[in-house]
């Protein structure tokens, strides 16, 4: 992602984010904007209008999910479905060279979360495209922005070049990608759509006016894009440009044939030959340290998405994904310094897994875009208010120069206007023009809101001549189709279908004023629509389902297939639940799955042989109605409680704050580099860089030696906004730094007065940092971590020794947690000697509470079991919260089963929430609940913890897994590591 923390956050209120595009389109011809395409003859092609798979024009509509924040593949099929029932027909996904190389020797594409083939499979399982997206930079607010952190030394600089020691480190991870991409492309069967070289780069041009090429940047993205062709991926390959003025990497901006450019540009803007593509449309945004919990919720909500979602449609948008439709969680230390332990980016679908109305007014979009096939091939024709009879509202005309359907997309003239507004609309169709509704009442825009008005639509082989009520989706069953329209709730709408003779009300629920009215060439219906679906029949057995919006959330379109497009008479309606993932027909049965959080009614529409419905593996008592769909009905969830943690075993985390504590190898280095690979020279000596003595996540523990007395210490300290430290000398605390949302560094002059100090032998003063994670961009990555100062005052000489503690094994081949990864700890005590994971012996240590605490400063590390036993049948969404009690100086780090999910800084932010998923907890065994919980003050700390339900569903999703392979425990080597 490419916006800045401030763009996000402050992003204002209905701004205009939205692309800018040519006014005037119309004038299209075949020479002028070619059909082009990559790799297999005809496999995937586009032009200036859209992407074409197979033949078949696509409105790519999808979103962006992270595998490595939710390292759990069972839990990606959820969000998958999730997506899939959204009515979303592609998932964009980063990987992140870092996570799956923590280490230099290391490759990682098996282990638990890393595992890019399971995602691939399952998104040929579900029937979704996919674009990937390996970076190898990808920013994506995540620590040195994908990049490993052995590469941020400053030995691989200046990184994102042609630069042959970086083309060296990047290259196994490119090769590895693209091989576990090659046999699921779909251009062999699979389902991976296009891929993505390097990520919101704009390097191109030394000058974009002059288009002088910049020739290391070139010859990189050449690199790049040699490395994806010859491990064998034939699909188009794309590039994400963060701004309309770099003008990099598109063929039809590279006017003096400088080289590098991709198959597919995606910007934000139009490039005449090629579709236009939003590889990051704004999905929510990100919340950091000092931002609301769960990001800016109001300004990107429900009436944004349905806003802007059809406003980049007026501006002839035909492929845009989400960024993010699932954020998920920045566990362990994979944030980016400003952002915290939260990425749920006020997402469609929540850090907890739940959805809701943002969530379903996407899907009412989806879902008209993937049957809307004539809007794939259209032309704007013109924008103003002269087509409204009402000058605060105006429309954009787009039209199929093919079969001169039309769409107006309506908003305020004003996009700021939240006004609510009545008006008719000014529409040319195969019949004439008119001015619709023509009977009598009027379309309205209540709010932020747009509608999409179509003309001769075409639905199965009738025409709808328009509707002043917005298509929510058609099918085709038994060669008859059934039209599905909505209205918010309480609204009228008008409707005029071609040819039809007679109507009737087969069921009213909440409908009223509906009138059939004959006219020279069908029908003209005008209906008003409280909460519920109505059923109108007419002549052919041709169907129209009205609904308000509350049941349009309801309705699903379930695919009977796994083909990414959903061919219309391959689907299946169903009305009522909270969530469908699935459906498939055998004999007369409907077998659905999805999830219910209440008792209700649900209405299947299919084939009309059918007479059961299946749900979630109970045949239900199904009724057939008088107009041939089924209904029954489903339970809601039981209640489930989460369990009280307790009671805790207790132990002191920071021995080596003692002068008599011994730190010896392989946990302790010795810091005494005097020369560096970083541009950052000016530090004391010895560099007390972590990352050049292999460490590079969560908390570093340096001991600087030194003989006699001096009166006292200046320190500056570098760990990243958000990072904290604390100084003892001889064990005692001397000072603190809390840490804010805005210092990336921490400097204190600290005086020895209070201190026990051994003025004729040695003295050792421990310093305690964390690091908050690394900064984004080629440079800023190589930002140091570590110690800039270290200058003892009132004294001549300095410090005789440093030694430092990171993460166990550091960044060696004996790193010992391959599937969380070096991400997931630091050094503390605690974590070197593996306490914070499973099957640590613990039966020797006090039995002590965090809501107890403790007084005095320092590190102490509690632990707790808990059995969960979720109930089978149903989804279970869990997580931690924490209350501090007293002083907020302390920062506290929460292990569930070794990962650590949360970390709790009360002294910076307010988020105190933290969801963890099916996976890391084991919901039908033990778990193991720790926490560390770090004293900056000698107030000490003391903090309440308790596990909460977010949401409960009956469902068919399995949260009892067996995730064993997820979680391993401890084992002898960390005794290594004291
Ligand atoms: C749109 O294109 C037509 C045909 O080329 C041209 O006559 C007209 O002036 C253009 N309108 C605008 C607003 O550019
Ligand atoms: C990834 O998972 C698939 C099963 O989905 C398995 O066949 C494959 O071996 C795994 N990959 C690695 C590298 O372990
Ligand atoms: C894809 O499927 C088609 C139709 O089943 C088959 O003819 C073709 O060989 C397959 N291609 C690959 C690469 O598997």
């Amino acid at each position: 992602m490419k916006l800045t923390r401030q763009a996000l956050y402050f992003l204002p209120l209905f701004s205009t984010i939205g692309p800018t595009c040519a006014q005037n389109t119309t004038n299209t011809s075949a020479t002028e904007w070619p059909i082009l395409g990559t790799g297999q003859e005809g496999v995937v092609q586009w032009d200036h209008y859209s992407l074409i798979v197979n033949g078949k024009r696509v409105f790519l509509f999808g979103g962006e999910m992270h595998p490595w924040r939710l390292p759990v593949p069972e839990m990606w099929e959820d969000v998958l479905q999730k997506m899939k029932a959204a009515g979303l027909n592609s998932i964009s996904f980063y990987s992140h060279w870092g996570y799956h190389a923590p280490t230099i020797d290391t490759l990682d594409f098996g282990t638990g979360g890393h595992n890019l083939t399971r995602l691939y499979e399952l998104a040929c399982d579900i029937g979704i495209f996919v674009t990937a997206r390996p970076g190898p930079y990808i920013n994506a607010e995540t620590s040195a922005g994908g990049f490993p952190l052995w590469l941020t030394t400053g030995a691989y600089s200046p990184l994102r070049d042609n630069d042959s020691r970086y083309t060296a480190a990047w290259t196994p991870y490119q090769d590895a990608v693209a091989r576990i991409t090659h046999p699921f492309q779909v251009t062999q069967n699979g389902t991976a759509l296009l891929y993505q070289i390097e990520n919101e780069f704009t390097g191109q041009w030394r000058s974009v006016s002059a288009k002088t090429p910049n020739n290391a940047a070139i010859a990189y993205m050449k690199l790049l894009e040699a490395n994806a062709r010859s491990n064998g991926i034939d699909i188009p390959l794309t590039h994400n440009s963060p701004t309309t003025s770099g003008k990099s990497w598109s063929k039809d901006y590279d006017t003096v044939s400088a080289g590098g450019d991709v198959d597919i540009y995606g910007l934000d803007t139009v490039s005449p030959n090629q579709p236009s593509y939003l590889p990051e449309f704004q999905g929510g945004a990100v919340n950091p340290w000092d931002g609301p919990p769960g990001g800016c919720a109001e300004k990107s909500n429900q009436d944004f998405v349905n806003f802007y979602y059809r406003y980049n449609i007026a501006q002839k948008v035909t492929a845009m994904s989400l960024y993010m439709v699932y954020g998920g969680t920045n566990w362990g230390w994979l944030a980016v310094p400003f952002v915290p332990t939260s990425y749920d980016y006020t997402a469609p679908i929540s850090e907890d897994r739940s959805i809701g109305a943002k969530y379903y007014e996407i899907k009412n979009l989806a879902l008209f875009t993937r049957i809307a096939e004539d809007l794939r091939k259209a032309d704007r024709i013109g924008a103003s208010t002269s087509y409204s009879t009402n000058a605060a509202i105006s429309a954009t005309e787009l039209r199929n120069p093919d079969t001169n359907a039309g769409f107006y997309v309506t908003i305020h003239s004003t996009t700021t206007s939240s006004t609510n507004e009545s008006f008719r609309l000014k529409v040319r169709t195969s019949l004439g023009n008119y001015t619709i509704p023509q009977r009598n009442g009027s379309i309205v825009l209540n709010g932020h809101q747009s509608k999409i008005i179509v003309t001769d639509f075409a639905f199965g082989n009738e025409t709808l001549i328009y509707s002043t009520a917005e298509v929510l989706t058609y099918a085709v069953f038994n060669g008859r189709p059934t039209l599905v329209l909505w209205v918010p709730t309480g609204e009228s709408g008008e409707f005029y279908i071609e040819h039809a003779k007679q109507g009737s009300i087969a069921a009213c629920n909440g409908c009223s004023n509906i009138i059939f009215c004959t006219s020279g060439n069908g029908l003209i219906v005008t209906f008003q629509q409280q909460e519920g679906m109505s059923v109108l029949q007419f002549d052919k057995g041709v169907r129209v389902l009205l609904l308000d919006r509350s049941a349009a959330y309801t309705f699903f379109v379930p695919g009977l297939t796994s083909d990414p497009l959903v061919p219309v008479d391959q689907t299946a309606f169903v009305q009522g639940p909270y969530l469908v993932r699935s459906a498939e027909v055998s004999s007369s049965t409907i077998t659905l799955c999805g999830d219910s959080n209440q008792t209700s009614t649900i209405e299947v529409f299919a084939a009309k042989e059918l007479d059961q419905i299946s749900w979630n593996g109970n045949i239900l008592h199904t009724n057939k109605t008088s107009y041939g769909s089924l209904k029954a009905d489903i339970s809601g969830p039981i209640s489930f409680t989460a369990p009280k943690l307790g009671p805790w075993k207790v132990h002191d985390s920071l021995p080596e704050r003692w002068s008599n504590y011994s730190d010896s190898d392989p946990a302790w280095v010795n810091a005494n580099k005097t020369s560096t690979a970083s541009s950052s020279k000016t530090a004391t000596l010895p560099y007390l860089y972590i990352d050049e003595y292999g460490f590079h996540t969560g908390i570093h523990l340096w001991r600087g030696y030194f003989n006699g007395a001096a009166t006292g210490v200046y320190l500056n300290v570098q760990g990243g906004i958000a990072h904290g430290w604390s100084a003892y000398l001889n064990g005692g605390l001397i000072s603190s730094f809390f840490g804010s949302g805005s210092s990336a560094t921490g400097n204190q002059t600290l005086s020895f007065a209070n201190a026990t100090l051994n003025p004729t032998g040695s003295n050792v003063l421990l310093v305690i940092q964390d690091n908050s994670g690394h900064d984004e961009s080629a440079s800023g990555a190589r930002n140091v971590r570590g110690i800039l100062n270290a200058t003892l005052i009132g004294k001549s000489s300095t410090f005789s020794t440093w030694k430092v503690a990171g993460t166990a094994g550091g960044s060696s081949s004996t790193f010992l947690d391959p599937v969380r990864t070096i991400y997931n700890e630091g050094g503390l005590t605690a974590e070197r000697l593996g306490w914070h994971l499973p099957g640590f012996d613990d039966s020797a240590w006090a039995s002590d509470s965090p809501s107890q605490g403790f007084t005095g400063a320092g590190v102490k590390f509690y632990r707790t079991t808990v059995q969960l036993d979720a109930p089978d049948g149903h989804d279970v969404s869990l997580s931690f919260k924490f209350l501090p009690i007293g002083a907020v100086t302390f920062r506290a780090l929460l292990y569930v089963n070794g990962y650590q999910y949360a970390r709790f800084y009360p002294y910076i932010t307010s988020v105190s929430t933290f969801p963890v998923p099916p996976g890391v907890l084991d919901y039908g065994g033990e778990n193991l609940v720790a926490i560390a919980l770090w004293a900056q003050t000698n107030e000490g700390a003391t903090v309440d913890l308790d596990m909460n339900v977010n949401y409960v569903t009956q469902s068919s999703l399995n949260v009892k897994f067996d995730g064993t392979y997820l979680r391993p425990g401890w084992d002898a080597r960390r005794l290594d590591y004291a």
